[in-house]
């Protein structure tokens, strides 16, 4: 295939046979140490690229799009969440949007299900004292380490997307009942496999749940949707579980809530202020804390940057790509 001369500018380091190829293709010019761009290398990046590709540790607000060049025809972003790129002011100055859904799916579905039984069981707890020593262990105890058994307990999945639906395919086949609350009601015919029962309210939902799993996206009408407020609503012996993005809970109110005991636990994969971690959420035993993992494999990885690429060309040779991102899916 013949190379393209347009200027390909990549954020951050991706895996070198994606990167090979990015090469093979157009003029790319990748970032090999993988140092975040300062704001300034991303306002320079967007005057000068044809294509840009950036991640979620890249902020491409109205500040720095208003600065874009005139060839700036293309954000193709090696992830699924676009909330870091603002998609009206893309969109106002034709800027056309790309992101990588479905290669991620399965994978975040995993961490997520893992955090739902690590959080319960005890599980980084356990491990974290044989392997720091901290308490001694003195063999077996019929009242050592227990946790709370997850069969037949209420899983309430905020977030019925793709990934929703793989948590919900697995949490059934653990013996959860399953629960959602979602912008719309998924098909029947999805609802009726996974014996799911739909919520339109999310406050009534979450009374009623013994485990939380946020997995919908973060846009304007999902920031704080866990607020103070509504995680005021659960148990104070349910857990909650996030693998999405961190500004949907109010990680204040969370941290607050779980140490003064309103809440047994949480399991979270991100954070509000990424990369910072509320301190209190990470002195606490009650909550497994994972620096943003969800989508972290190779094969994912590998198949991310696969999208990112048939993105561009199909772009460049004048066609739609694939995974065009519209701000009103949002
Ligand atoms: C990605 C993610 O690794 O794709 C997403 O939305 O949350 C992560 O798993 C990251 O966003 C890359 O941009």
């Amino acid at each position: 295939m013949a190379s393209d001369r347009s200027l390909v500018i990549v954020t951050r380091k991706l895996p070198d046979v994606v990167e090979t190829r990015l090469r093979e293709l157009f003029d790319a010019r990748l970032n090999l140490d993988d140092k975040p761009f300062s704001r300034e290398e991303l306002i320079e990046a967007v005057k000068t690229a044809n294509v840009l590709v950036p991640t979620v540790t890249d902020r491409i607000d109205r500040a720095v799009l208003s600065q874009a060049g005139p060839d700036l025809k293309l954000i193709a972003q090696f992830g699924t969440g676009v909330d870091n790129i603002d998609l009206d002011t893309a969109r106002n100055r034709s800027i056309l949007v790309t992101n990588t859904p479905g290669v991620l799916t399965e994978d975040t579905a995993d961490m997520t299900m893992a955090l739902i039984i690590a959080v319960p069981r005890r599980l980084a707890e356990g491990a974290a004292l044989l392997r720091d020593g901290t308490d001694e262990w003195h063999g077996w105890s019929p009242t050592w380490m227990l946790g709370h058994r997850i069969y037949g307990k209420r899983l309430g999945i905020v977030g019925m997307g793709r990934v929703g639906q793989a948590v919900a395919r697995r949490a059934k086949a653990f013996g959860l009942q399953i629960h959602y609350h979602n912008r719309r009601r998924v098909a029947p015919d999805v609802e009726k496999a996974l014996e799911a029962t739909y919520w339109d309210s999310l406050d009534q939902m979450l009374a009623r749940m013994d485990i939380i799993s946020i997995n919908c996206p973060h846009t304007p009408a999902t920031y704080h949707l866990l607020s103070a407020r509504r995680l005021s609503l659960m148990k104070p012996t349910a857990y909650i579980v996030n693998t999405a993005r961190g500004e949907v809970i109010d990680e204040n109110a969370l941290a607050r809530m779980i140490e003064n005991n309103e809440l047994a636990g949480a399991g979270l994969d991100v954070f509000e202020h990424e990369p910072a971690v509320n301190p209190k959420l990470l002195r606490s035993n009650k909550v497994v804390v994972l620096p943003h993992m969800g989508s972290a494999t190779v094969e994912g990885r590998v198949d991310m940057g696969e999208k990112v690429i048939i993105n561009i060309k199909t772009f460049l040779d004048g066609h739609a790509p694939p995974d065009r991102v519209h701000p009103a899916m949002f």
